[in-house]
């Protein structure tokens, strides 16, 4: 669904030397269906790939296909059909006067349908429980992230890359919004690729992870793999998920806990024995 194949990056302001740049050499692929967090410092270039996946960015050298198609022979609108993107910041994506035009806004520009648009509008309004006739910019943070999400998946696209998605939202509105995601990844086969360095999202959402350190990857794998890679954590400056890490604690009786039920299935069999 997405593949970068030795891809190099640098901002236009920026020492265009290849040792220096944002992006060194980077390859990799996503398979359609997929969940895959990418987990870094600050700086790493986690929202610089973001922006080379949409097509926002063009590689200075290398290339990067999404569904396919390279994405300096393909126009950024063919590229956004496909790919939804979740900004860091929701307020960067919102645009409209009232959450109705703001969600019926993409797929009007996408050439949908109009009676098709307002189905979907509807649909969109109920399930993430927001109302049509609201001013975008004064609701909350969660509620405005809602109308971002929202008027990213109204689109149905086949891929979406979340930055962030979490950031400056409580816990509920943390698991409203992932398990929504969650659902479509799982039923209707929804490519994502969930850029956070919350280890405890990573751990709970994600199935393999790719750990980038200055424009590289240093580490990829399943999510279990990573999250017990001490060394590969330490380079993209984060701890484990909290059970994980006390797993790793305790030894080797524990080396296959990694949710909560896992670690109280073992504790109480360690009890019993
Ligand atoms: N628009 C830009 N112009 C110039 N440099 C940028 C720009 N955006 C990001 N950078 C630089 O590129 C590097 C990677 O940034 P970014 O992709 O935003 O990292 P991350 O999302 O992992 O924090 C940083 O050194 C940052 O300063
Ligand atoms: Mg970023």
């Amino acid at each position: 669904m997405l593949k970068f194949d030795h891809v190099t990056f640098s901002y236009p302001d920026e020492d265009r030397d290849a040792k220096h740049a944002t992006i060194k050499d980077l390859s990799f692929e996503i398979k359609k269906g997929e969940f895959v967090a990418l987990i870094g410092s600050n700086g790493a270039g986690k929202s610089t790939i973001s922006r080379l996946a949409n097509g926002l960015l063009l590689p200075d050298s290398g290339h990067v296909f999404v569904d396919g198609e390279d994405t300096t022979k393909v126009r950024t609108s063919a590229i956004a059909k496909k790919v939804g993107f979740l900004f860091q910041n929701p307020d960067r994506q919102i645009c409209q006067n009232t959450v109705e035009e703001e969600i019926a806004f993409g797929p009007k520009v996408q050439g949908v349908d109009p009676e098709e648009v307002k189905k979907r509008t509807a649909e969109a309004l109920e399930t993430f429980e927001l109302k049509g006739d609201w001013f975008p910019f004064n609701r909350s943070r969660g509620e405005r992230q809602r109308i971002a999400l929202a008027s990213v998946l109204v689109c149905q696209p086949q891929m979406v890359i979340l930055d962030e998605p979490t950031t400056g939202l409580d816990y509920k509105e943390c698991i409203r919004i992932m398990d929504y995601i969650t659902r479509l990844n799982k039923e209707q086969g929804l490519t994502v690729l969930m850029v956070s360095h919350d280890m405890e999202l990573v751990q709970e959402y994600a199935s393999r992870v790719m750990v980038l350190t200055d424009g590289r990857l240093v580490g990829e794998g399943p999510t279990n793999t990573i999250m017990k890679n001490m060394e590969i954590l330490k380079q993209a400056h984060v701890l484990p998920a909290q059970i994980p890490m006390l797993a790793m604690r305790f030894g080797d009786r524990f080396a296959d806990v990694y949710t909560v039920e896992e670690m109280t299935e073992a504790i109480r069999g360690g009890v019993q024995k």
